[in-house]
């Protein structure tokens, strides 16, 4: 068991569940409707204490009536927020989601009036109690500061950093986190249309991975990259968080020693088990 500090958000999901995905301009019903506790890191953070890690959360949260949302969910998980920054003014990012049962996919249209977590915010915590920090690619600026900070006082303590989406000047932290989970979307949107292709372009003293939905994740590690295939549940039902399970899979493998071959299959193992169902409950059992 690992004590793990996630930095970055928390979000309310407001997910419509439809038979299939509908056609511009058409009007269609959903079949049902969720409010849930999202965002990539909090939803990462849920796995990982499933795995049975002791996880902690800071991020923004606004003192508004969805908030409760997420407060229960992070409570029901076990997950820490006592160290989270509190605004008295805005809204919790909310996603609007359109989850397609006819092909499991997830469709995202994201809102927000919330500010980013400070490098001041967090250069507050005491993060000498924690084996391994995880961040979302978000937030540059403060984020290189946060990442310098704990290079600078905790140079053993080990960064992972999610790289999702292309952001302006995300490039400069990677030599900054020790394993670097990059996503399909950034892959292609530096021109390269493989995974192996995209890793094989990057020199990192640490791990990467980069994870393609239905067909896996490809790792790199000591110059050497690997692949994993996905493992298909028996029907795909929701992918939404399928990236942020698979960095949970990866995170709690690394923490517990694993090799890296065998990180990159328990993440698309658990990653797969969570696409043949609804949400993040009982990954527990999933490995
Ligand atoms: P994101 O959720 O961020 O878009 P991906 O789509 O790359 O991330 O999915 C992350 C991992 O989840 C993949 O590497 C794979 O192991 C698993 N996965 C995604 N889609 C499927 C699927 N349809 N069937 C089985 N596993 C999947
Ligand atoms: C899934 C997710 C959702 C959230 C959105 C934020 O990966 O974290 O829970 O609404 O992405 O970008």
């Amino acid at each position: 068991m690992a004590r793990i500090l996630g930095i970055g958000i928390a979000t309310i999901d407001i997910i419509n569940h439809v038979s299939s995905y509908p056609a511009e301009d058409d009007e269609v019903r959903a079949l049902s409707q969720q409010q849930v506790r999202g965002g990539n890191v909090t939803n990462t953070l849920v796995v990982l204490s499933q795995q049975g890690h002791d996880c902690d959360w800071c991020g923004v949260l606004i003192d508004e009536a969805d908030t409760a949302i997420v407060e229960q969910d992070l409570q029901h998980y076990q997950i820490n927020y006592q160290h989270c920054q509190w605004i008295d003014q805005g809204k919790m990012p909310t996603s609007y989601i359109t989850l397609s049962e006819a092909s499991g996919s997830r469709s995202i249209v994201h809102y927000r009036d919330c500010p980013e977590l400070s490098f001041s915010h967090f250069s507050e915590l005491e993060l000498s109690v924690y084996d391994w920090l995880h961040f979302e690619g978000r937030n540059i600026d403060e984020l290189s500061r946060m990442l310098q900070w704990v290079k600078l006082n905790c140079p053993t303590l080990r960064c992972s950093l999610e790289v999702e989406k292309p952001r302006q000047g995300i490039e400069a932290l990677f030599e900054l986190a020790d394993v670097l989970m990059f996503s399909r979307p950034y892959a292609q949107s530096r021109g390269y249309q493989t995974a192996a292709d995209f890793l094989n372009s990057l020199n990192h003293d640490g791990l990467m991975t980069c994870s393609w939905g239905e067909q896996g994740a490809w790792l790199k590690h000591q110059g050497m990259v690997l692949h994993s295939a996905a493992f298909p549940p028996e029907q795909v039902v929701d992918t939404l968080g399928a990236g942020d399970t698979f960095n949970a899979g990866l995170i709690s493998a690394l923490v517990n020693g694993l090799s890296a071959g065998l990180a990159l299959e328990q993440a698309c193992r658990l990653a797969g088990c969570k696409c043949g169902q609804t949400g993040f409950a009982n990954l527990d059992k999933a490995l």
